[in-house]
């Protein structure tokens, strides 16, 4: 009898369907009001009995899932208990009391919590959900890049692998890379920090402090594929039209942007300034789940995907609570050299305002040096 129900369940998760009864449609009814403008009513028939039971198994196993802001629409908003940027979902991991945390993100996310609650179960629904920033560097090469540059702080973006962070003296993420590397320079008592390992985000940081970087050559699949040219296109057509870029963007699309933050500061921005129009450099999904909760404000591309975020999906969230899998797991010695560079950064206070490129506009060709 277990044995038989055990397999409908599985069968479901495999493509066959729950059934959409009127109970499901009446619970999930205010999330579909929500996500109606993005996704179509044949696909929430599907969607929602899968939410309803995702949502029920959740609280039978005491997890939590943490969901970045990439998620598409009906998992942000639909089984997302925690939803945030990257600093947001580090610092709900090391705080959550459930049993379990589902990483509805990329690898380097799952491990970060890991190394927070290591006495926590952390599930990945897909392994294979990476980061061009991750698999950019390795330990070795930090290493390496320690012993010509004595002395100096290490300060390395979140996207990177356990092994990375175990060789890190602080941690940062795009919501506090600035203050970081003044955080790191005053510490150590120098005015040079290393970040790594993304280049734009590093000469990023560069226009809006006075520590001189030195960075690696890493980017972010997704953000690099923009152009300055692109922004100069939609502004000529949407000249009433704020346009919010992610720092991991190139240098020439964030000049000619109007703001740029972490995916937290650009919700953040909408929250706050309720703009008639926007433009949102970076995934895809992010604008469709910002635009959820911001009737008002017409969202325009363009937007690219991210595969890896991509990968992430409630049928393998589903499968990831009836099958207990996929752990991700941390070699403990590395964990506990990681967990000081992540704590670093989590004991810091919160940023007190997001980064505003219009405060350093005319800090041009500020440069870094290259490893
Ligand atoms: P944030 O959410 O920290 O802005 O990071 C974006 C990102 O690319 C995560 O993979
Ligand atoms: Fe990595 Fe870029 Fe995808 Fe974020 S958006 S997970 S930085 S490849």
């Amino acid at each position: 009898m277990l044995i038989l129900s055990i397999r409908r369940v599985t069968m479901a998760a495999d493509g066959f369907q729950f059934a959409f009864t009127p109970e499901v449609e009446t619970s999930t009814a205010p999330l579909w009001e929500k996500v109606k403008q993005h996704v179509t009513p044949m696909e929430w028939r599907r969607q929602a009995p899968l939410i309803a039971e995702i949502n029920r198994l959740k609280q039978a196993k005491n997890a939590v899932i943490l969901a970045h802001n990439y998620m598409t629409p009906e998992i942000f908003h639909g089984v997302g208990d925690y939803v945030g940027d990257s600093l947001g979902l580090a610092k709900e991991a090391a705080r959550s009391d459930a049993a379990v945390i589902i990483q509805a993100g990329v690898h380097f996310m799952a491990e970060t919590s890991k190394i927070l609650s290591p006495e926590k179960r952390v599930l990945i629904p897909d392994l294979r959900a990476g980061c061009s920033l991750a698999s950019s560097i390795t330990g070795a090469d930090v290493r390496l890049i320690k012993q010509r540059y004595p002395g100096l702080p290490v300060v390395t973006y979140v996207n990177t692998s356990a092994e990375v962070k175990a060789e890190t003296d602080i941690c940062c993420t795009s919501a506090n890379a600035v203050q970081v590397v003044e955080e790191a320079a005053r510490l150590w008592g120098v005015d040079r920090v290393i970040l790594i390992p993304d280049e734009f985000l590093a000469r990023n940081v560069a226009r809006q402090t006075d520590i001189k970087i030195i960075a690696w050559q890493g980017r972010c699949e997704v953000h690099e594929r923009f152009n300055a040219a692109d922004i100069l296109e939609l502004r000529a057509a949407y000249p009433d039209a704020e346009i919010l870029a992610h720092p991991e963007c190139p240098t020439d699309v964030i000049e000619a942007s109007d703001f740029t933050g972490s995916t937290a500061a650009m919700t953040d921005y909408v929250a706050k300034r309720r703009p008639k129009r926007v433009v949102m450099i970076t995934e895809c999904s992010m604008a469709s789940n910002v635009a959820a909760d911001s009737p008002e404000t017409q969202f325009i591309g363009p937007c690219n995907l991210c595969p890896h975020m991509k990968r992430i999906t409630l049928e393998n969230i589903y499968e990831t609570l009836v099958h207990d899998r996929y752990e991700v797991t941390v070699d403990p010695a590395i964990a506990d050299r990681a967990r000081l560079a992540v704590q670093r950064m989590i004991d810091l206070p919160p940023p007190a305002v997001p980064a505003r490129y219009d405060l350093v506009k005319a800090r041009h060709h500020v440069d870094v040096e290259l490893i």
